[in-house]
């Protein structure tokens, strides 16, 4: 049986990865409203990607016995001043969650749950993954600056990516 504990902070995971969903929803709508289907491609998938993670831990919260209450989601922002501040928001977003991925890690660890020590790590790797990512998109924003050329250059390859380039098809 898990610990009451990791039980309790497992759902609130579960809750923080469908908010990340939905968040990401909401930064996918602001960049259709700019006619940016590109970036706004790029969101739907980290929503379908964070649907997939909280998915996982759902499911792997029931597998071993732990029960589950679903937690409200809080409304997502969908208005931004700029696209550097989209992708801003969500690299603070990912840095939060990996705190909250590494805090779960250390109280499995204090439990001597070795299972769930083992499920977690994948989303540790998944982390340093979300992390980079957007760190290289706000690099190349900032490049771009207000080069209307480089923007649409952006989006041509943020449009570009496909769901199989991501782990969901993992889960
Ligand atoms: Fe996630
Ligand atoms: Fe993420």
């Amino acid at each position: 049986m898990i610990d009451t504990r990791l039980e309790k902070a497992l759902g609130r995971q579960i809750n923080h990865e469908f908010a990340a969903a939905y968040n990401y929803l909401g930064m996918a709508a602001y960049f259709d409203s700019l006619s940016l289907d590109g970036f706004a491609h790029w969101m739907q998938a980290q929503h379908d990607e964070e649907v997939v993670h909280g998915m996982r831990l759902f499911r792997y919260l029931l597998d071993r016995g732990g029960k589950i209450d679903l937690a409200g989601i809080p409304q997502p922002r969908s208005e931004f001043s700029s696209s550097v501040e989209v992708f801003e928001s969500a690299l603070e977003q990912e840095r939060e969650n990996t705190v909250a991925i590494n805090h779960l890690y250390e109280l499995a660890t204090e439990c001597n749950d070795y299972a769930t020590k083992s499920h977690l790590q994948w989303f540790l790797d998944e982390q340093v993954e979300e992390e980079k990512t957007i760190e290289d998109i706000i690099a190349m924003l900032r490049l771009a600056k207000d080069d209307m050329g480089a923007i649409l250059f952006l989006n041509e390859k943020l449009g570009a990516r496909s769901s199989n380039q991501d782990d969901s098809q993992e889960a």
